[in-house]
């Protein structure tokens, strides 16, 4: 029977993550090639459908975009699907950004009432280069912009003489614009999970907190300053943190109460980043990088309460700082679908340019919140379904005996000044019905757990009549503090971010019972108010470039207001330096674009905060903000997500008592064979019946280690030729490639400085693989040492191939000449005598399979195999032991168990065998 040939020819791999054999990869690829296959694998960046939004831009820029052209997300796809270094798409992101930054002035012109402008009290207890406890000083030229305390900015003045007087009851205009009905779920169509907006939520109480007494009042300073977890003023600040000289916070503990009265997952991710925070205060102690720390114990009070501060103010500065990597990878790479459509482009506000004028243009000077901002980002119609029914059950706790969807205002404000009034030390708060440990830290499967339900539950569509029954009493809350703060209507709000204001309700939206019913309230569509107009409008589509669909105008504004956030904050822009968060603290908050999550830093807080409870590979960890169940649907469809699908971990993740019933070992095993079988496209199945003889035909060849001794020799002697230095270690890894390469594979080993595939590039082919099987213990770097143990194992393979091919089918077949012209200048033939005997002990079985069961019979250990000799040597060369040199000397039989006995001894006492292991992490 005539064997199934694995092809031969090296593919253009057309789809960089789908592996394929990628010698290009190994020897690098040309730009061409590169673009082509950026181009093919993103989808084409413009496309004639196009051309209308872009003429009609042309057309409107001062007039007004009409945003159903989907100019916005044209111009995102355009910039996302062009190749890497295309000039063309950085300019273009450079404009826009330019544009969104200049969507509102800097400084604000307008504020809600007179900012106060003393010079503010906390300046002299923080050194410049961290973050002040309420914002202020962030702005060198305006100390007091974005401060907490401060009023709002108003971006958009009012100037309509509103024919609705008074404006319809806020308690109608809920009931008839805005409240969802009963049972009536429409899941998000992007697939957003509840999760992302738990995200959203921790983002919305970081920059806004309206104070109860006085609305104009912003408490919470206008930045993204995690003041959720280190409070919005010194007393805060201090209550959480532990000074003991570590630069720690309690644990677990966050200091916004209001995040208490949120859905669980808002209260588990804020622990996260409580963690996160002892985390990097941690490491910078250990690391000690400019060598002025040291045990707290060791230190006078003085002393130590410096240090104390000092890491505490740089791990401050990490974690707003991977905050902000979070927001602008995950969070924004969810609204703009860029995730879910499998791109790592993403917007970045942060970075540095010159203008056309050649002035550089502005960052770090500052932010003010406005009122419009806060208006627009209530996004309590995406709210899920799971969420709606824990909100429900809160209202009857706080508020007993009463129907939520008819709590008056005033039932509503004393009901949280009670609660607040009854809240214990910051250190015993609790949220979803948690008990803390003993040592203060919550559970961390309690913690996992929540996230996880989130993850897994699918958010709502934003839409009219979306915002939960239960609440009523807070949406009329905002719709009164619009009216108290003289907020614009829609259409004046249009006008000033440059989209065309509509004509009629219809044109809001079409929907004929929701333009009906608003028009039938605000007569006419200029009276139609911000956040009714903003919350009920007609909403975006799932198209490429569109991730969170909410209304046509917030998808717009959010964004400029998102690059006013961040650029201008200097502590994520001017002051983002290795100097101020330490070299290690600026490396950590770096992204990863081939990660598996397309650049997922939650993913890495994930991975790094809760190892036990997201498994490598999990899509809960890799995409936590899309639902798992449509993401599967989603990239079953994506014919470039083929290649990919199957090195993730579509299951839920093990709760504790599951897990308890996977011993160790199995634990060990599945792994192993998952990430064996990972390197396999397509996955293989073993076949057992060619296992067997493959198994038996290694065995017999490597049984006899006198062909070891030579080659070591071999290698010494030709070391000692070039040099008169051997490096032992270095001969000792290159052992296992001449052996297993030159001998049973059939390798190409070219000495030579000149060839590319030398006899260490195999070697750091086999150690990728290595490192992956069997060193790979940090989920987080899972997916990377996958990638590169993919492509080693291609190229292997496709040697391996080409030789069983030719020697399976003679020289003069097809196969057999492509495989000579192709190989025959870079491969060695000695492999041949082994490889003809296992073709044939498996002759039913196809070139493929044989190619992969002998691989995982030899490759992967092969890198293994030096770093425990290399070890042991070491061991005795460090360590006097005549015994152990008698028995070395004493050649007589081959397999000594004598000598077995002393390198279980080297290695069990050897660090070495260690550290070289970790030293590649
Ligand atoms: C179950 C989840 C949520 C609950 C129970 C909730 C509840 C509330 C409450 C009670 C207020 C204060 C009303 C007032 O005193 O004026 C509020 C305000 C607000 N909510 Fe939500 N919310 C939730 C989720 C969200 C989400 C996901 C977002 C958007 C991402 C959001 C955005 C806002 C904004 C921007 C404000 C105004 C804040 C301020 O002015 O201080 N909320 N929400």
């Amino acid at each position: 029977m005539k064997r199934a040939a694995a092809s031969l020819l090296p593919k253009i791999n057309i789809f960089p993550y789908i592996p394929q054999v990628e010698i290009p990869a190994f020897f690098g690829k040309s730009k061409s090639v590169e673009h082509f296959e950026q181009v093919i694998t993103r989808g084409p960046p413009f496309t004639l459908e196009d051309l209308p939004a872009y003429i009609d831009a042309l057309k409107n820029l001062k007039s007004g975009i009409n945003d159903r052209e989907f100019l916005l997300e044209k111009l995102l796809i355009l910039m996302s699907r062009l190749p890497d270094d295309s000039v063309f798409a950085k300019q273009l992101q450079i404009s826009v950004i330019g544009i969104l930054y200049k969507d509102l002035p800097h400084p604000p012109c307008s504020f809600l009432k007179a900012p106060v402008t003393t010079p503010p009290p906390s300046s002299s207890s923080v050194p410049y280069i961290f973050r002040s406890a309420d914002g202020s000083n962030y702005a060198m030229s305006v100390p007091n912009l974005g401060q907490a305390g401060q009023p709002y900015a108003r971006s958009v003045p009012s100037t309509h003489v509103s024919s609705c007087h008074p404006l319809p009851d806020p308690g109608e205009v809920f009931d008839t614009l805005l409240r969802r009905r009963q049972n009536d779920f429409v899941p998000h169509p992007g697939g957003l999970s509840s999760l992302f907006f738990a995200f959203a939520d921790l983002i919305i109480h970081s920059i806004f907190d309206t104070n109860s007494r006085d609305w104009t009042i912003n408490d919470a300073s206008s930045y993204l300053d995690l003041s959720i977890i280190y409070g919005h003023n010194e007393e805060q600040v201090d209550s959480i943190r532990k000074k003991d000289g570590t630069g720690h916070i309690w644990e677990d503990a966050f200091a916004d109460k209001r995040l208490l009265f949120m859905p669980p997952s808002v209260g588990a991710l804020a622990v996260l980043f409580s963690r996160h925070h002892n985390y990097v205060a941690s490491k910078i102690l250990s690391l000690n990088e400019r060598g002025t720390l040291a045990c707290p114990t060791t230190l006078q009070e003085a002393q130590r309460t410096a240090q104390c501060a000092e890491i505490f103010h740089r791990a401050r500065l990490v974690n707003t700082a991977f905050f902000m990597q979070i927001i602008l990878t995950d969070y924004v790479g969810g609204i703009l679908g860029l995730v879910r459509d499998g791109l790592t482009w993403r917007l970045d506000p942060l970075q540095e340019f010159r203008e056309q004028t050649h002035d550089v243009s502005q960052r770090g000077a500052g932010n003010a919140v406005s009122l419009e901002f806060n208006m627009l980002y209530r996004w309590h119609s995406a709210l899920s379904r799971q969420d709606e029914a824990w909100i429900e059950r809160t209202f009857k706790v706080i508020i007993p005996g009463r129907d939520p969807s008819s709590i008056t205002v005033e039932e509503f404000k004393a009901a949280v000044r009670t609660d607040s009034a009854q809240m214990p030390d910051i250190r015993s708060w609790t949220f979803g019905g948690l008990a803390r440990e003993e040592d203060g830290r919550f559970s961390d499967a309690d913690i996992a757990r929540i996230l996880q339900d989130a993850t897994a539950d699918r958010a709502c569509a934003f839409r009219a009549r979306g915002v939960p029954a239960v609440m009523r009493i807070v949406e009329i809350l905002g719709m009164e503090q619009a009216r108290a703060w003289g907020a614009c209507s829609l259409n004046e709000f249009r006008y000033f971010i440059g989209l065309k204001p509509y004509k009629s309700f219809s044109e809001w939206n079409p929907d004929p019972e929701i333009y009906t019913a608003a028009e039938r309230l605000y007569g006419d569509i200029e009276n139609l108010e911000l956040h009714v107009g903003l919350q009920a409008e007609e909403t975006k589509p799932p198209i490429p470039g569109a991730g969170l669909c909410p209304g046509y105008t917030i998808s717009r504004a959010i964004l400029a207001d998102a690059v006013c956030l961040t650029r201008g904050d200097r502590f994520l822009t001017v002051d983002f330096t290795p100097f101020n968060l330490t070299t290690w603290g600026y490396e950590h908050c770096m992204v990863n674009k081939v990660d598996g999550s397309y650049g997922g830093m939650l993913t890495k807080l994930l991975f790094h905060m809760l190892p036990d409870h997201y498994p490598a590979g999990s899509v809960y960890a890799h995409f936590p903000f899309l639902s798992p169940e449509f993401l599967a649907s989603s990239m079953a469809k994506a014919p470039r997500s083929a290649g990919i699908r199957h090195l993730y971990d579509w299951d839920r993740p093990l709760t504790v008592q599951q897990a308890a019933l996977v011993t160790p070992d199995m634990k060990v095993v599945r792994g192993y064979e998952r990430r064996l079988s990972n390197l396999h496209m397509p996955p293989r199945i073993r076949n057992e019946a060619i296992r067997k003889p493959i198994s038996d035909k290694v065995a017999e060849y490597t049984a006899s280690t006198s062909h070891f001794a030579h080659l070591t020799s071999e290698l010494i002697r030709k070391r000692r030729q070039a040099d008169h230095r051997v490096d032992i270690i270095e001969i000792l890894n290159l052992l296992p490639v001449y052996w297993v390469g030159d001998i049973m594979v059939g390798l190409p080993l070219m000495d030579e400085s000149s060839s590319q595939v030398t006899p260490e590039l195999w070697y750091k082919a086999f150690f990728s693989i290595a490192h992956y099987l069997f060193l790979n213990d940090n989920p987080a770097y899972d997916w990377t040492l996958c990638q590169k143990a993919i492509r080693s194992t291609q190229l292997i393979k496709f040697y391996l191939e080409s030789h069983l091919n030719r020697l399976s089918n003679g020289i003069l077949s097809i196969n057999g000449i492509c495989d000579l012209l192709f190989s025959n200048h870079l491969s060695s033939h000695k492999g041949e005598v082994f490889l003809s005997e296992v073709l044939k002990v498996t002759q039913q079985a196809s070139i493929e399979e044989i190619a992969s069961c002998l691989f995982e019979e030899i490759i992967p250990s092969a890198a293994l195999f030096s770093v425990v000799i290399a070890s042991v040597v070491k061991y005795y060369m460090h360590t006097q032991d005549d015994a152990f040199v008698l028995e070395c000397q004493d050649k007589g039989s081959e397999q000594r168990p004598a000598i077995l006995q002393y390198i279980c001894k080297a290695l069990s006492k050897s660090s070495a065998f260690v550290t070289t292991w970790t030293v590649y992490i």
